[in-house]
């Protein structure tokens, strides 16, 4: 029997991670591969059982916290020491794919499962964390989880968030919490001695270079706006267009002077309009209402600061015939990673003779919010065509359980160190 980090890397089985993923698709599957599991419905908690079942079988303790986050534990031989935290989330966009979040929550366990196989005891903890309501596809924003653990946020300033059915977040979060009270609660927060996310890349770079592994160095910042308007409803055959106060138009007004606010010739600033109500939605009718998103992106802080902060201003003078309100309701700084984490994460790939690059994250992440909180970094296996928050979302069961070999290297470094 192979010892120490190659018996460790050996023991991750590519059959039984992609056999646990795939299982996880069938809880929530949509047409064309895809997966629809928002956060805190019944569908969630039967993946999270699903989970815990496999956890316990690898030996892990199992705890929940007030916002839901899950943690599975694996013991270290100095238990008192600040465990290394890995894992990502569970629940997907509502057209999402099969792997974005679940594959960093079942690395982690699959990781669990190799110590346990080769019982390899390390001496820090391990815990793999399955975070609450990373993809804000339910209840925006997103990354509530973690944010709350991170301190930044606490889960009552979420509460008052309501999901297209009415729903509020404090309504789901206590039904949640009711279905999940056999469980180990534990408080809120903590103090990790590293933070290491594994995670499908979500662009096209890994792939494009033929390479196995990204060494994630950080993530670009986010901006996600609300805009309000509200004008008044009329009769599409007989309301001359100079007396009405369509919200429609003056949304289309708003939305052509942001595109010119956000023009970023080298492509780099990323800008999405992804969701738009309108009331009251019939062909025949002047719409008296629209609310629509703005996600903006960009890796340097000053340009997220600057036209973001022209964001309300822009849109106020363009539009005509509302009135109009524009709410910020999530700030993500861009932030590095940790040279601790980065430098395990290029070892443990360069160990195992693995084709690696550094790169940046365009998308967020649950550990841009461990980054005040521990040292932190992530590590991304390509996915095809960079497809992804989309049903094609596919990574090969080699390409999944390399990440996981790396993930268990580095992981296994920082619970020794
Ligand atoms: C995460 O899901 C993101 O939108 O970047
Ligand atoms: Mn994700
Ligand atoms: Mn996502």
């Amino acid at each position: 029997m192979q010892s120490g980090a190659s018996g460790l890397a050996a023991a991750v089985n590519e059959a039984r991670l992609w056999e646990s993923l795939m299982d996880m698709a069938r809880i929530g599957a949509i047409p064309g591969d895809g997966v629809n599991r928002a956060c805190l419905t019944a569908l969630d908690r039967q993946a999270r059982r699903e989970l815990i079942a496999r956890a316990e079988r690898a030996g892990a303790a199992v705890s929940v916290d007030p916002i839901g986050n899950l943690f599975l534990r694996r013991e270290g031989s100095a238990p008192s020491l600040a465990p290394v935290l890995t894992g990502s989330h569970m629940d997907t966009q509502p057209n999402g794919g099969r792997f974005d979040g679940i594959y960093g929550v079942m690395a982690g366990l699959e990781v669990l499962a190799a110590l346990h196989e080769t019982g390899t005891q390390t001496k820090r903890p391990i815990e793999v964390v399955a975070w609450t309501n990373e993809e804000g596809g339910r209840f925006a924003p997103g990354c509530m989880g973690s944010m709350s653990y991170a301190g930044l946020k606490t889960p009552e300033d979420f509460f008052l968030v309501t999901d297209p059915e009415g729903v509020t977040f404090a309504a789901a979060l206590a039904e949640h919490r009711a279905a999940e009270a056999d469980l180990t609660q534990r408080p809120l927060g903590g103090k990790p001695f590293a933070y290491v996310e594994a995670h499908i890349e979500q662009g096209p770079r890994l792939e494009a270079a033929d390479l196995d592994i990204g060494v994630v160095t950080g993530i670009q910042g986010s901006r996600w706006f609300t805009v309000t308007l509200r004008g008044e409803t009329a009769h599409a055959g007989t309301a001359p267009l100079g007396l009405r106060k369509d919200a429609v138009q003056d949304a289309v007004r708003a939305i052509a002077a942001l595109n010119a606010l956000m023009h970023d010739p080298p492509d780099v600033l990323r800008f999405t309009v992804g969701r738009i109500e309108v009331h009251p939605n019939t062909s025949n009718s002047v719409a008296d209402f629209v609310r629509f998103t703005i996600d903006f992106r960009h890796p340097d802080e000053g340009v997220l600061r600057a036209r973001g902060d022209a964001v309300a201003g822009i849109v106020q003078a363009a539009v005509r015939d509302c009135t109009v309100e524009v709410e910020e309701r999530f700030t993500a700084m861009p932030v590095e990673f940790a040279p601790m984490v980065v430098d395990a994460v290029e070892r443990a790939a360069a160990a195992s003779a693995l084709g690696h690059m550094r790169l940046p994250s365009g998308a967020f992440h649950d550990a841009q919010f461990l980054v005040p909180v521990c040292p932190t970094g992530m590590i991304f296996v390509p996915c095809r065509k960079g497809i992804s928050h989309n049903p094609a979302e596919y990574s090969t069961p080699a390409q999944l359980a390399a990440g996981t070999r790396v993930l268990a290297a580095a992981v296994a470094e920082l619970a020794n160190g």
